[in-house]
């Protein structure tokens, strides 16, 4: 069987994320990691099959084995690392979320990205979540109706600890309602399939990371919020994000309200924080509930133990990888562009500034950027 060859920029949890999930792909096979920190840099190697570690992004782009790169760095690395990639390379790239921090990078990454000759794919993995691609293709068959109202919720543990703790300050995350939270704003324009016209949002911090330091400095990413999203096609969204809430029974709950009926899908959080003295972990489900006074129907959508095993994310790295591997083979589409990416940043970026001065933001560029007065 033809392998395809890929190196890995940044292995950190989410990067061991991919190579165990690569190691479930019967034609993908990692070839090299440049990861800085030795003790992931050595977790990383053993998940593979003998790659090389090499020093540099640049002494792993002139391998010349490699048909494809993933880079799961810091949020605030990936437009730099895309640009070099884009300006040095031709080959196909999975960015993980979020593709920039900044709205200065939206247009610059836009730009470059449009010209690269080979698919680039940005990891929004919660579309590939089994119960929630359930719930996307039962709105996209039309059984709501028109959707009106869509609602997501998110409760969940505190951000985890990182490599150098790049993860405690908007800085380097681009904050947590991009961080987090452009998953659900990629969602919501999945959702409606529609351009969102304003965002607003209340927010705050006030739970988690009080009593930590780093250097001295407070940590000043968010902890809870709502963001409220109009879109041009009048339909409205809210998300609601609490980072305090790990005792919940599921971490995401999404809620999608048409004239015809509605329909919600629940997904527990990651299996191993599952506390085995509350039963077994939840199985995600997806409800639907017509109008007509028909019974609600109740769909349990189990994810395979192997998959779960792999990672945090309910399954849909696996299957976002599998996607990915058939657009490199020219057999499928890029299903997450950069634009899709880039959107869903601007909403974030959007949201966080309303929060933190109280208006609303109007969304401008066709869903490329914001004002905000
Ligand atoms: N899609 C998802 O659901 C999801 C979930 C978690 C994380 N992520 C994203 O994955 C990325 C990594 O997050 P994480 O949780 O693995 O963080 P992490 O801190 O565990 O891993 C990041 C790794 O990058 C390494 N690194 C530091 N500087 C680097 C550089 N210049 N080049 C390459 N690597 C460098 C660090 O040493 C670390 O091992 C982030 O962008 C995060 O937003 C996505």
């Amino acid at each position: 069987m033809e392998k395809f060859n890929y190196a890995m920029i940044g292995c950190g949890m989410m990067g061991q994320e991919h190579l165990r999930n690569l190691n479930l792909i019967d034609d993908a096979n990692v070839v090299a990691v440049f990861e800085p920190d030795d003790n992931m840099a050595q977790i990383a190697l053993a998940l593979t099959n003998g790659a090389k570690r090499t020093a540099s992004i640049e002494e792993l782009i002139k391998q010349e084995n490699i048909d494809a790169l993933v880079i799961s760095s810091p949020n605030f690395l990936h437009a730099e690392q895309l640009e070099q990639v884009f300006q040095e390379t031709k080959l196909p790239v999975l960015v993980e979320k979020p593709v920039v921090t900044q709205l200065e990078q939206v247009e610059i990454i836009r730009r470059l990205a449009e010209r690269h000759p080979a698919p680039v794919w940005v990891g929004m993995e919660y579309r590939y979540m089994p119960a929630i691609a359930f719930l996307i293709e039962k709105v996209n068959d039309g059984i709501l109706g028109h959707p009106k109202m869509l609602t997501i919720r998110e409760h969940r543990y505190p951000f985890l600890e990182k490599v150098a703790d790049w993860n405690r300050f908007n800085r380097y995350t681009g904050g947590t309602l991009v961080e987090k939270c452009c998953h659900y704003f990629d969602l919501m324009r999945l959702l409606v399939n529609a351009n969102p016209v304003r965002v607003m949002s209340s927010a705050g911090i006030d739970v988690n990371h009080q009593n930590e330091r780093y250097k001295g400095e407070q940590p000043d990413i968010l902890d809870n919020a709502y963001v409220i999203v109009e879109f041009d096609s009048g339909q409205r969204a809210m998300l609601e994000l609490c980072m305090f809430a790990e005792g919940s029974r599921f971490q995401e709950e999404i809620c999608v309200i048409g004239p015809e009926a509605k329909a919600e899908a629940f997904v527990p959080g990651p299996n191993r924080f599952h506390n085995p003295d509350l039963g077994t972990a939840p199985i995600p489900k997806v409800i639907i509930s017509p109008r007509d006074k028909t019974q609600p129907q109740e769909l349990e959508i189990p994810v395979d133990s192997k998959l779960l095993a792999a990672g945090d994310h309910n399954g849909s790295t696996f299957f976002q990888h599998q996607r990915f591997l058939n657009a490199i083979k020219g057999k499928g589409k890029v299903e997450v562009t950069v634009d899709d990416g880039l959107k869903a940043i601007v909403m974030g970026l959007a949201a966080q500034h309303s929060a933190q001065i109280g208006k609303t933001a109007v969304i401008t560029n066709n869903g490329f950027s914001y004002t905000i007065s």
